[in-house]
């Protein structure tokens, strides 16, 4: 049996592209495996705080030392990395918003970088300490950034890509739904993308 994360980063619910994509990934998947058990973690439901000096001070104090206000951050973010921890697959919607991932996700990125639990520094540089995960990218944005004039602001994908190589997780597969506001290419350009769907 095999646990997947579907983490949800859109903030709109039922127009959202990245949600659909997401979920016709999820759908494949369960074609392949039907008995995976499918955690959702939507962060448009239970915001992550902005990174503050509050947090950041949690994350470099030993947990022996944590106030009570601190303890709370702790047990918050260990609770989002456990899932991770947890997950064989990881689905991650990554929809462009503004050249970038959507805010919440990269608040998600803030609570879950932590050294010690995602990721640690020995003498060799950095070494991820989640592994053996899959990772399944879907992609969607109104322009077109795997080829073309806009492949330079390629930005979301290679920076979603980095993180979770940062975490351990390099076994990585992308879905693009993209051109989803150019006309011509946005009728079709979400089933197209449902179908070039492979789970491996
Ligand atoms: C606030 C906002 C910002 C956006 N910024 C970009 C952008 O920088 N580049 C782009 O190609 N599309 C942009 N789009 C279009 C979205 O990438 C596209 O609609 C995508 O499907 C949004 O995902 P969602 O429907 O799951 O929310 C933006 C859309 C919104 C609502």
């Amino acid at each position: 049996m095999k646990n997947i994360l579907h983490i949800i980063s859109s903030p709109r619910v039922e127009v959202s592209a990245s949600r659909k994509l997401g979920k016709a990934v999820i759908e494949k998947i369960q074609e392949k495996y039907p008995d995976v058990v499918v955690k959702e973690r939507d962060l448009s439901k239970d915001s992550i705080p902005i990174l503050e000096e509050v947090h950041i001070n949690t994350f470099f104090t030993p947990v022996e030392s944590h106030s009570q206000e601190q303890a709370a951050i702790n047990e918050y973010s260990t609770g989002l990395i456990s899932e991770l921890q947890e997950a064989d697959i990881i689905v991650v919607d990554s929809p462009m918003y503004n050249f970038s991932v959507p805010a919440s996700l990269r608040a998600y990125f803030d609570f879950t970088s932590r050294a010690g639990y995602t990721f640690k520094y020995d003498e060799n540089g950095p070494k991820g300490l989640l592994n053996n995960k899959k990772l399944y990218i879907a992609f969607t944005s109104g322009n077109i950034y795997s080829e073309g004039p806009y492949q330079v602001y390629d930005s979301n994908v290679p920076y979603v890509k980095n993180i979770f190589g940062f975490y351990g997780v390099t076994d990585v597969s992308v879905f693009r739904a993209e051109g989803l506001s150019i006309p011509g290419i946005q009728e079709t350009a979400m089933e197209k993308a449902i179908e070039a769907i492979v789970i491996d």
